[in-house]
């Protein structure tokens, strides 16, 4: 999973807060574990929204199905790494935002930044890459595929947390 709690309702409304609701229509989630997150965006979400999520464990996965019937959402059992894939199948030609759980600190760099370079691909410019962490670790990362980024800390979390907000700068 990566973390030893689930996120807590200050973490995920620190998150939830970041998507705006009148221009982020193409919402994507990678990672969400049990959904914790996902109750918070669907709640941010306009009704013509959608939120499209990828996550590789098939327990979450079943757990999420059964959870969420909600006609705005689409659940993938497939990693992040196989975006573009599925973005195409779906019709899906750009993405508002995306919010990401993914423990990528515990990944190897080189496969979250291919994650990463491919979330900033389908940005729309001005569209936002989000992600939470424990630590700073991955922040020159972050930094170096999007140029820009900026950090708030969720200090009511099991461990404190950081949102990271990167946006897609025009060329
Ligand atoms: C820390 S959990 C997120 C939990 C939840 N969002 C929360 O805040 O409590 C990370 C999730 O990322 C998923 N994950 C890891 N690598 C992934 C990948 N490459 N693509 C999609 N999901 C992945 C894991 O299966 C796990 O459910």
């Amino acid at each position: 999973m990566g973390s030893v709690a689930p996120s807590s309702r200050f973490l995920c409304r620190a998150i939830a807060r970041k998507i705006n609701p009148e221009k982020d229509k193409i919402v994507v989630e990678l990672g969400p574990g049990d959904g914790v997150i996902t109750r918070f965006i669907l709640n941010r979400l306009s009704t013509d929204a959608r939120l499209v999520i990828f996550e590789i464990n098939p327990v979450f996965i079943e757990k999420i199905s059964a959870t969420f019937n909600d006609p705005r959402m689409t659940i993938v059992h497939d990693t992040a790494e196989n975006m573009g894939q599925h973005f195409r199948e779906m019709g899906i030609q750009e993405v508002d935002c995306f919010v990401s759980g993914i423990p990528f600190v515990m990944l190897p760099e080189s496969l979250t930044e291919r994650i990463t370079r491919e979330c900033q691909s389908w940005l729309r410019e001005g569209g936002r890459f989000i992600q939470f962490h424990y630590s700073p670790l991955l922040l020159r990362l972050y930094r170096r595929v999007f140029r820009n980024l900026h950090v708030e800390v969720v200090a009511f979390n099991i461990p404190p947390a950081i949102v990271i907000s990167c946006e897609k700068l025009g060329i």
